[in-house]
């Protein structure tokens, strides 16, 4: 998989197709595996780029914290190592999510639109924060099993565990081969990420908002909130499945994004 040097760091990125600009953002413990088929599907029609976050994957690990705005910043200058000029569709997933609201925040001349799959505005309640703060510490104690373990129930829709089992596994290979220090800087980052409800009203491209009809990380009602606040944005639910819409009914969503991407060219 290509590698690319970002201010002389390695980041290990996935570029397929031409056309207009796809940049698909991955979410937390995961890598950009998590979108092999929209990568499949959308290379057809775009050019599609799915990088793995600093740390995650085969990018460079960076201790202590990295923060939204990091990884944010990290993908600013990959479009420029790239040498992509023209504003991308920002899709992200969960953390992906957060770090969405930050480009939005910092780099908005780069985004066309923004896809925002089963994601928060809010900050963490002190309790989500102290969690995240106590993974961290463990994590690097002790390895990638227990969040695994904790994790994959809550990461995928009821039922999925007999359903899905290869999508469960994938899940599970990508939190164990994920690297501990990395686990712990995503958590601490998450856990400082500011409250963004307030700016949702300002967001000026189209934004499609999307979300599985069981995820009990970013719930529906909580998705449609975020998108009665952007001005410019369509929800959709999609059925039968839980916070990893994208793998576990892959048809379902890349039908979604396929829609709304056509709609942005008219
Ligand atoms: C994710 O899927 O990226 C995480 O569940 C985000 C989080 O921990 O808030």
């Amino acid at each position: 998989m290509p590698i690319w040097k970002i201010n002389g760091e390695t980041f290990q990125v996935v570029q397929r197709g031409a056309g207009d600009p796809l940049l698909l953002v991955h979410g937390f413990p995961l890598n950009q595996s998590m979108w092999n088929a929209q990568i499949d599907h959308f290379a057809e029609t775009h050019q599609v780029i799915a990088p793995d976050l600093r740390g995650f994957g085969g990018s460079v690990v960076t201790p202590g914290t990295v923060t939204m705005e990091q990884y944010a910043d990290d993908l600013a200058s990959l479009l420029d190592v790239l040498e992509v000029r023209q504003p991308v569709v920002f899709c992200g997933l969960s953390m992906g999510g957060y770090v969405a609201w930050q480009f939005w925040r910092k780099h908005r001349d780069r985004l066309s639109a923004l896809i925002l799959c089963d994601t928060r505005a809010v900050a963490d309640t002190d309790e989500v924060r102290q969690g995240r703060l106590e993974m961290a510490q463990r994590v690097v104690r002790e390895g990638a099993e227990f969040v695994a373990d904790g994790m994959l129930p809550k990461l995928v829709g009821p039922g999925a565990v007999n359903s899905q089992a290869e999508v469960v596994e994938a899940i599970r290979q990508m939190i164990l081969t994920t690297d501990p220090e990395t686990i712990a800087a995503a958590q601490r980052g998450m856990a400082q990420r500011p409250d963004v409800t307030g700016t949702l009203g300002k967001i000026a491209v189209s934004t499609l908002v999307l979300v599985g009809q069981h995820d009990t990380i970013s719930p529906p009602d909580e998705m449609r909130q975020i998108a009665a606040a952007i001005p410019d944005s369509r929800f959709v639910e999609i059925l039968d499945t839980g916070h990893m819409a994208p793998m576990e009914n892959a048809p379902a969503v890349n039908a979604a994004m396929a829609e709304f991407l056509s709609e942005l060219k008219t």
